[in-house]
């Protein structure tokens, strides 16, 4: 059984998804620790309704990056991590989780990469009067949404709502999360 560590910093329904798809079968996989930047965050009441052990900590109780992500790299190895996923982690990937775990760290963002990097991606391709939008699914490097595109799914809207775009982009999101996290287990 492959053990899976799911970042977030926020909702959750990306975790939620994800958790679920190990829980029934789909994906064959356990949900080993979810990891949690945003002590409050509502991912963390969804985790623990699962079962699933949370590591919550608050980045400005550390020294830097390097001090917290230290503690989670130990986290990671002493639960043996196969698949590290980002899901709505907002926040960058320094080099000590990386040195560590590069190659085994995937990201899902709100945009056909590599346009609309970063934390608005939505909300600027609206602004943009994009008429495709899209979910990119990548690997994870030291570049801001910027590693290597493993799965994109596109569809279009004509519209001028971001929270509409966010709403149908979600759905999508939850699906190809799980087919690629499922293909990449696959693989290894
Ligand atoms: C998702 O839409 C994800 O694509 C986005 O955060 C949301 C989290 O939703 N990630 C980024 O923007 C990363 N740059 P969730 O908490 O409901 O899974």
């Amino acid at each position: 059984m492959k053990n899976l560590a799911i970042f977030a910093s926020g909702t959750g329904t990306n975790f939620v998804a994800i958790a679920k798809a190990c829980e029934s079968g789909v994906i064959q996989a356990r949900v080993a620790v979810m990891v949690c930047d945003k002590p409050g965050a509502a991912v963390i009441g969804r985790a623990k309704e699962m079962g699933i052990e949370t590591f919550v900590f608050n980045p400005r109780e550390y020294a830097g990056k390097a001090a917290y992500e230290t503690e989670i790299v130990q986290l990671l190895d002493a639960r043996k991590i196969d698949l590290v996923c980002l899901a709505g982690y907002m926040r960058i990937v320094g080099e000590t989780l990386l040195r560590a775990y590069e190659g085994k760290i995937i990201n899902i963002h709100p945009s056909l990469l590599p346009a609309f990097k970063g934390a608005h991606a939505v909300e600027d391709a609206v602004a943009y009067g994009v008429k495709v939008y899209g979910i990119t699914i990548h690997w994870v490097n030291a570049d801001l949404d910027g590693g290597r595109i493993i799965a994109q799914r596109a569809f279009p809207y004509e519209g001028s709502d971001p929270a509409e775009v966010h709403r149908i982009g979600q759905k999508i999101e939850h699906e190809l999360y799980v087919e690629t996290i499922k293909k990449l287990l696959c693989e290894r």
